[in-house]
């Protein structure tokens, strides 16, 4: 459930209208809402129950510090994977105490900055990165706690981009190879091992595969008690799909519940979660205006001011997001369009075969663009990255300034 609804023929956001902002702000632009952002978080974290628990919100999934900042005051977690995502977790006021950092590339300079700022867990993807942490932490004289993240060789079912914990993919530590790895870890002097971690994949609709891994993780977890080895906290990853048109993923609590008929005998584990698109997705939209429609020998086109530049899911995952006008009042004559934008590539795209009633200047909302939409935008085609607001009831909040040209070409110079 989300809060951007129709109200007398206007699209809002919470209660504000989303040509309100248009007006204010120009398009094309991401509108977020604050109630729907809690309202998934607040899923999650009541589904947990009274089970020992930390969402650790995947910051790449929309990394604004207004949403961020929204989060840290809810008292959530963070999931990074870099040293850039670490100071907008601090910058938002966000909890280093709290923060999981996951990816199979860490550097030396972020793990020391991560080391510095104590964060609650590396989460480590090889053998060569547990060495490095060590070294580093032990330069630093300090402890690092680690977790390792297995790959449990489950198929998510999902976007084979977007699908991570099979073989073939290059993230965390294969099954038959963890004990050993585990054991390597524990002799390291300046590690601490305090926990396991996977994420099979993202988009997943099936509850199914969570709870495939989790069983694969919670045999491992026995097998290295018997070990010596004690893990404290289990880190699921992230994963749980949204609807973006007729996909019908288990709600949060339906998830977390699959997860608690095995976790209910685990009272002394720790659950991790580290939502971002079921947190996000359908909280934001991206605004943008109808420039042209034009007429070619097999197609109709509308032409916006929105591009892949702005929102590159449709082009890189043939991803389907929902069209919507903001005005439903307006008599227009009814079509089927390409929603296309002005880069110079046949793949900028933002839906195929929409039918809707528009004309030129009207405004329509692309639902579901809050998460993976600015993150991935880019300045393709010298175009300024777009504004992004967050919407809180009826007060509006400009939590990222549109471009201006001259943001362009900074760090630049003519030779
Ligand atoms: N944890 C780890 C270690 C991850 O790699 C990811 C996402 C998450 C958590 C959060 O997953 P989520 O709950 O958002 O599914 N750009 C793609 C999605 C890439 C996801 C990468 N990893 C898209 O637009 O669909």
């Amino acid at each position: 459930m989300d809060f951007f609804q129709y109200e007398n023929h206007q699209l809002k956001a919470e209660n504000v209208a989303l040509s309100d902002i248009a007006n204010t702000y120009g398009t094309p632009c991401y509108v977020y809402s604050r109630a729907t952002i809690e309202r998934h978080w607040h899923a999650f974290n009541k589904a947990a129950g009274e089970h020992k628990h930390l969402i650790c919100y995947a910051v790449k999934a929309n990394s604004n510090l207004g949403v961020l900042s929204v989060l840290a005051k809810l008292g959530s977690g963070f999931d990074i994977v870099s040293g850039g995502e670490l100071a907008r977790v601090l910058h938002a006021g966000g909890d280093p105490r709290k923060v999981v950092f996951s990816g199979v590339g860490k550097t030396e300079a972020e793990i020391a900055f991560a080391l510095e700022k104590d964060i609650l867990c590396f989460n480590v993807e090889s053998p060569a990165e547990l060495v490095r942490i060590n070294q580093v932490a032990k330069t630093l004289n300090k402890q690092a706690p680690i977790s390792i993240r297995i790959n449990p060789d489950v198929d998510a079912k999902t976007h084979p981009y977007i699908s991570t914990g099979l073989k073939a993919n290059k993230f965390g530590i294969r099954r038959d190879h963890a004990i050993e790895v585990y054991k390597e870890a524990a002799e390291l002097s300046h590690l601490n091992v305090i926990g396991m971690d996977c994420h099979i994949g993202s988009q997943l609709t099936e509850a199914e595969p969570f709870v495939d891994a989790l069983d694969r993780l919670l045999e491992l977890i026995d097998e290295l008690a018997e070990e010596g080895i004690t893990i404290h906290h289990l880190d699921v990853g992230g994963g749980l799909g949204v609807n973006y048109k007729d996909e019908t993923p288990p709600h949060p609590d339906q998830y977390v519940e699959a997860l608690m008929t095995r976790m209910q005998q685990r009272p002394e584990l720790t659950l991790i979660f580290e939502p971002g698109r079921a947190i996000m997705a359908n909280a934001g939209v991206l605004l943008t205006k109808v420039e042209f429609l034009k007429e070619g020998e097999e197609k109709h086109f509308a032409i916006v001011d929105a591009a892949m530049n702005d929102l590159i899911r449709p082009a890189l995952y043939s991803a389907w997001q929902n069209i919507i006008p903001c005005d439903t009042s307006l008599q227009r004559p009814s079509q089927t369009y390409d929603i296309v934008g002005p880069v110079c590539e046949t793949g900028d795209f933002i839906g195929k075969d929409r039918t809707l009633s528009i004309a030129p200047g009207d405004l329509l909302a692309v639902r579901s663009a809050g998460a993976y939409g600015f993150v991935m935008s880019s300045n393709y085609n010298s175009r300024p990255r777009v504004a992004e607001i967050l919407v809180d009831d009826s007060s509006v909040h400009l939590v990222r300034k549109r471009e201006t040209i001259e943001d362009l070409w900074r760090g630049e110079s003519v030779i």
